[in-house]
């Protein structure tokens, strides 16, 4: 539904997006996650036809953005980062605009199924001005459906909403999902994890990792985490001693203990405790670290730099 080949944008001298390639499937949901300045305003600016490629191309639903940019931005409904609003407008008049400045047959049957989709039906005669910043964000999306596209391109869409605003965005993205190609950015780890069916991690421009959440962390995080707390050993002694471990690949002082990482095929945890108390230490913690996505994502942009 989304083809990105070799898509690259630059602002003079600066590559903001920088030789990019991905797909997205009927049907999926893929996260574009990335801190600031990672591109991926750029990269939907240019999918939604917003802004040209400076090389590459791109196609929505088979057109292409550049040579057949009509026909692709009517497969494509976009909630920017920055909701264009007019404040003097109701809910019902924003969206019945916005249906006919794109074309829609028999605008008032599907605005009506719009504000229902989003659930602003009880809000139609609202003043835009009036709307909470979430219900705003609604009104945003309603706006990005009227036409019924295919597929959906969503700029951040929790950013600066409350939190129980936050998870009824997230819960309509994953509904979206059901019967659209989605794609939507976000620099929040958990909320790629929790919605996306694939997550693209793009830093600089580049896209440095992608795969589904769960595949993705266990790429990323080869290896087993692990917690220790020794006691009457010195920081010195405890590091040496840990460090001497076949299977260990790292150590570092944390709190009030260590962080280790072992290979994956080696459970070292006997061998530690064994040690430990040999030495004449005592083992007052052991325990495995869940790794989050915003450790590996931290780590992985850490190296990037
Ligand atoms: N119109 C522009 N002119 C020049 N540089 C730009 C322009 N728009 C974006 N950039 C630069 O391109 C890079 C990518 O910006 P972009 O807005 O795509 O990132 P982003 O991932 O959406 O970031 P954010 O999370 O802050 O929204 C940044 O370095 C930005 O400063
Ligand atoms: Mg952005």
């Amino acid at each position: 539904m989304i083809e990105v080949h070799n898509l690259t944008k630059r602002y003079g001298a600066h590559t903001a997006v920088d030789d990019i390639s991905f797909e997205a499937h009927p049907g999926e949901i893929v996260g574009l996650l990335g801190p600031n300045g990672a591109g991926k305003t750029t990269t939907m600016r240019m999918l939604t036809g917003f802004m040209p490629p400076t090389s590459g191309t791109a196609r929505i639903a088979g057109f292409d953005v550049l040579t057949d940019s009509l026909a692709a931005r009517r497969q494509v409904g976009y909630l920017p980062e920055r909701v264009p609003v007019y404040p003097d407008m109701t809910v019902a008049g924003y969206v019945s605009f916005w249906a006919k400045l794109r074309g829609v047959r028999n605008p008032r049957a599907r605005v009506d199924a719009v504000l229902e989709q989003v659930q602003l039906t009880d809000r139609r005669h609202t003043l835009v001005r009036n709307l909470s910043k979430g219900l705003r964000q609604r009104l945003g999306l309603a706006q990005a459906l009227v036409h019924d596209p295919p597929v959906i391109i969503l700029d951040e869409p929790t950013i600066g909403i409350d939190p129980q605003q936050v998870i009824e965005v997230r819960d309509s993205v994953r509904a979206l999902g059901q019967q659209h190609t989605v794609l939507f950015s976000t620099h929040i780890l958990s909320e790629a994890e929790q919605i996306c069916d694939r997550v693209l991690i793009i830093n600089r421009g580049r896209i440095i990792a992608q795969g589904e959440p769960a595949a993705l962390r266990h790429q990323l995080q080869p290896g087993q985490h692990l917690y220790i707390q020794i006691a009457g050993a010195s920081r010195g002694e405890a590091l040496r001693l840990l460090e001497r471990i076949p299977g260990v690949d790292s150590v570092r002082a944390d709190d009030d203990g260590y962080r280790l990482r072992a290979r994956p095929d080696v459970d070292v945890r006997g061998e530690i405790a064994e040690r430990v108390v040999k030495a004449g230490f005592r083992l007052l913690e052991l325990r495995p670290v869940a790794m989050t996505l915003e450790d590996i994502f931290l780590d992985i942009v850490g190296r990037g730099s």
